[in-house]
């Protein structure tokens, strides 16, 4: 449980030092993100409390990491006010990241309700629980780069561009951004709780088992020896390792708990987003795949398919300026990581597998020192 797995001195940085013993509540810790971020909390030596739903997928990276077993476990549902606010009662956490969500965009045309009573009202129950928090608190909620108005732009949205989204996920997001705003302004002025919210691009990343995503699409593929359908070779997104904006979730909410770098303007929207030459299409992320496992790929785009945007490209000069933060990984190396996860983990133990995760967040953690961004110098 918790408390520590005794790798700290594996993960030297500057997050040791902040997340050790420190309580962390963490929503979606079921999820692909979740559980990345969850294997690199307790790394760090930081108490897990996880709430989200038994994971979707089989295989699911919360089973192959066991992480079940290793932190305060809690399936619960984000739009049950009382359960969120009961669990962040009992936890008195030091730490929020909200991660849980209905993240697809497909689905959400198919479950437009459930998408919207998730993730808006789930981030207004977890706020409104935070409300009643006496203790000092740094939340980080997390929403997305579809969060903007989308315009198909060639550059990348700033943080004060308008919100928007024409699929219901999208929209979602955008809405759960405008209450997070508001609930700052209205009742988080004068509280112990800072608020923040971290909108980042698609991550790609070893145990993604979701369906209708890329990565984990070409995976299944390959596994089998068939051709990758791929839907929309041409669309272009701000492709990065899932670890790049969790160290963006981590340096921002390191940064809004200590007093030493508090300012103002840190509670408030981030983008975390790769460096503009690492925006690609669809079609340039599975040639690099093939690289590392070879196969072959089918377009199989469909003029009638539900609406997805082509262009989507974020700012990341907040970030940059504001927290220091830049990506560490580029494109080939955020593929390649990736594969080497999928190749790897094949028939492993939880063991191995976990072993094999936190090597990956070691050598995510060099390259960054190696950049001398200022998160990973210890
Ligand atoms: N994966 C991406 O490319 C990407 C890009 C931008 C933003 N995001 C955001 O990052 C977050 C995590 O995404 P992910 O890719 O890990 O998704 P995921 O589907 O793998 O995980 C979602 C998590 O949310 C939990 N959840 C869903 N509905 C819930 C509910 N009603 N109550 C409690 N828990 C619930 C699930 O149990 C799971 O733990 C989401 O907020 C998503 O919108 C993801």
């Amino acid at each position: 449980m918790g408390g520590g797995e005794g790798a700290v001195e594996k993960v030297v940085n500057m997050f040791a030092e902040v997340f050790r013993k420190k309580t962390v509540w963490l929503s979606g810790h079921t999820g692909f993100k979740g559980s990345w971020l969850a294997q690199w909390l307790l790394e760090l030596g930081a108490d897990v409390h996880g709430f989200a739903l038994e994971p979707a997928t089989e295989p699911a990276l919360f089973d192959q990491l066991e992480l079940g077993k290793r932190l305060h476990h809690q399936i619960a549902d984000v739009r049950d006010a009382g359960a969120v606010k009961k669990s962040i009662r009992a936890a008195q956490p030091d730490f929020v990241f909200h991660l849980a969500a209905q993240p697809l965009v497909r689905l959400s045309y198919e479950q437009p309700v459930e998408t919207f009573a998730t993730n808006v009202m789930g981030t207004i129950h977890v706020m409104e629980a935070m409300r009643e928090l006496k203790k000092k608190c740094a939340a980080v909620l997390i929403t997305t780069d579809k969060c903007y108005e989308n315009r198909e732009w060639l550059y990348g949205y700033r943080e004060d561009d308008p919100l928007g989204g024409s699929d219901p996920y999208s929209a979602s997001k955008a809405a759960a951004e405008i209450a997070i705003a508001s609930w700052r302004r209205s009742f988080f002025k004068n509280h112990p709780v800072k608020i923040a919210s971290a909108r980042a691009g698609n991550v790609i990343g070893g145990g993604d088992w979701a369906k209708d995503r890329i990565v984990p699409d070409c995976v299944r593929a390959l596994r089998k020896h068939q051709a990758i359908a791929v839907r929309n070779p041409g669309s272009t997104r701000p492709w990065q390792h899932v670890l790049e904006p969790l160290s963006g979730y981590l340096w921002l909410a390191a940064r809004l708990s200590r007093p030493s770098t508090f300012n103002p303007q840190l509670a408030s929207a981030f983008n975390f987003g790769p460096a503009h030459e690492d925006n690609r299409a669809v079609g340039e992320l599975v040639e690099e795949v093939l690289k590392h496992w070879p196969g072959r790929w089918e377009n199989k785009s469909d003029a009638s398919a539900v609406h997805e945007a082509r262009l989507l490209q974020l700012a990341t000069d907040k970030a940059s300026a504001l927290l220091g933060w830049s990506p560490a990984w580029n494109f080939p190396a955020a593929v390649e990581f990736t594969i080497q996860w999928y190749r790897r983990a094949e028939k492993k133990s939880p063991a191995a597998i976990r072993k094999l995760t936190s090597a990956q967040i070691r050598d995510y953690c060099a390259a960054a020192r190696r950049l001398v961004i200022p998160w990973a110098i210890s």
